[in-house]
């Protein structure tokens, strides 16, 4: 919405909330999250033509396009639990829009919902509408940015979707949101398709990303095995322009709000329509990331001689990747747990992640603030999340205050590992078999 702001000077947002304390924070210095340049852009445009407020009832009577953004979890109770979506926020912002306009309105989905729901949501507004005259346009319009560089794939975007209904209407609403993003984004990157070929796709994107990583994550398995390298054999497919280098790193497994749950959306759609060889199909993304994991903090415990009871744990990076202080589904989480119930002693060190956070998982697990105070006495460190600093810590200051033999497990192939064989630690990385052969100091 910022961005929208900042290229169309013309439209006021009015970004609305019932939460009174989240409005707050976002009117005040502190915003409620860290993403790069996204405060930079907030104060260009608070104020001028971008508002926050909790008077959701006369934002929509004065708005002529509404985006849905809430929040659609994955079910936790109930029918269609761990697969289906949790849309009762979602239909319940449909229900308040219906009661309170006024007049014609264009409805964009901009949360990631289940294929078909524009149909229900018409459906709503078709049964609460205050007369029968006014008409809700339904557009799917689904977000493709990614947290750590949201602004960026905003202001850049590879494509914008906008999908609409095939009647006059549908079309007209649909041009009216593509030339919004016409004011900066080229049109021939603005794709325009049916509503539910728009709802679909999103799903399909995530889907297809997070197989690479699954894929790539499989072949690190082959390769700690059998002594190949993972980086080299990255390059090599990387460099077939039919595979192309991105999202290909092997990892300790994709966290994130959105891989696991639009996988387990589109198994439970799968599944629904009783495309059952499809699901499996599918599932086996998310079964190899969580057996990624598992392999990881396994091998973790094997390397510190089969035990690590009492032995102080010191993980850096907690957030799902760099460049934000997210949390949800984080790799991290998975790999604390599995060190917490073999007895470590874990310690967390994050440049963006409030410890509170990190307590509202595990109350027993300390949030350090600085990197050097973290590794004190440590006998290992894991890298969780690939943050740039990591690269640049001064790691012999880091080796010195350690026990010995001081144990580093790259979770995310960013260190230079010779480099720390030399300094004398013991270097474990994804997809890399190679033998720590230097002597313990
Ligand atoms: C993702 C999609 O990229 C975005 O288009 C969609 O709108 C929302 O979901 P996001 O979850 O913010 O965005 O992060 P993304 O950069 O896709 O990373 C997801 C996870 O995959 C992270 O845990 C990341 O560390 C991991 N990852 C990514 C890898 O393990 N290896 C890679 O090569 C790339």
């Amino acid at each position: 919405m910022p961005v929208i702001a900042k290229y169309c000077p013309e439209i006021k947002v009015t970004i609305v909330d019932r939460d009174e304390e989240r409005i707050n924070a976002w009117n005040s210095e502190h915003l409620p999250i860290y993403e790069p340049l996204l405060k930079e852009l907030i104060d260009q445009v608070r104020g001028v033509n971008l508002f926050f407020s909790t008077e959701v009832d006369k934002a929509i009577r004065e708005s002529q396009v509404i985006f849905i953004a809430v929040n659609t979890p994955n079910k936790t109770y109930g029918m269609g639990q761990n697969g289906g979506y949790d849309l009762s926020a979602y239909e319940s912002v449909a229900r308040q829009v219906a009661a309170t306009a006024e007049d014609d309105k264009i409805i964009v989905e901009k949360s990631t919902v289940p294929v078909r729901t524009a149909d229900k949501i018409r459906r709503i507004f078709e049964a609460n509408r205050k007369h029968k005259d006014i008409n809700f346009e339904v557009v799917s319009n689904p977000e493709f940015l990614a947290e750590g560089t949201a602004i960026k794939n905003n202001d850049k975007p590879d494509r914008v979707l906008v999908g609409g209904m095939d009647s006059e209407k549908g079309k007209k609403a649909v041009e009216i949101l593509a030339s919004i993003y016409g004011h900066w984004v080229p049109r021939e990157r603005i794709i325009t398709t049916g509503l539910f070929s728009a709802e679909l796709s999103k799903l399909a994107c995530n889907a297809f990303l997070a197989q690479r990583i699954s894929s790539i994550n499989s072949i690190s398995a082959i390769c700690e095995a059998s002594g190949a390298d993972i980086t080299e054999v990255q390059r090599v497919l990387g460099s077939d322009h039919r595979i192309g280098p991105d999202f290909l790193n092997a990892s300790v497994g994709f966290g994130g709000s959105c891989f696991a749950k639009d996988l387990q959306g589109l198994v439970y759609l799968c599944e629904s329509m009783q495309l059952h060889p499809v699901a499996e199909y599918w599932k086996q993304v998310l079964i190899i990331n969580n057996y990624q994991k598992q392999r990881f903090a396994m091998r973790i415990v094997r390397e510190m001689f089969d035990t690590v009871y009492r032995k102080k744990i010191c993980v850096f990076g907690f957030a799902f990747k760099k460049n934000t202080g997210d949390v949800r589904d984080s790799a991290a989480i998975d790999i604390c747990q599995f060190l917490l119930n073999e007895g470590a002693q874990v310690s967390v060190y994050d440049p963006k992640v409030l410890a509170n956070d990190v307590h509202r998982l595990f109350e027993k697990v300390v949030c350090e603030r600085d990197p050097y105070d973290a590794a004190q006495q440590a006998h290992a460190i894991v890298i969780a999340t690939e943050w740039d600093e990591f690269k640049t810590l001064d790691w012999s200051n880091i080796f010195a205050c350690m026990k010995k033999p001081a144990f580093i497990f790259d979770g995310r192939n960013i260190l230079d590992h010779e480099e720390l064989r030399s300094i004398g630690f013991q270097v474990f990385a994804v997809g890399r078999s190679i033998r720590n052969d230097v002597s313990y100091s």
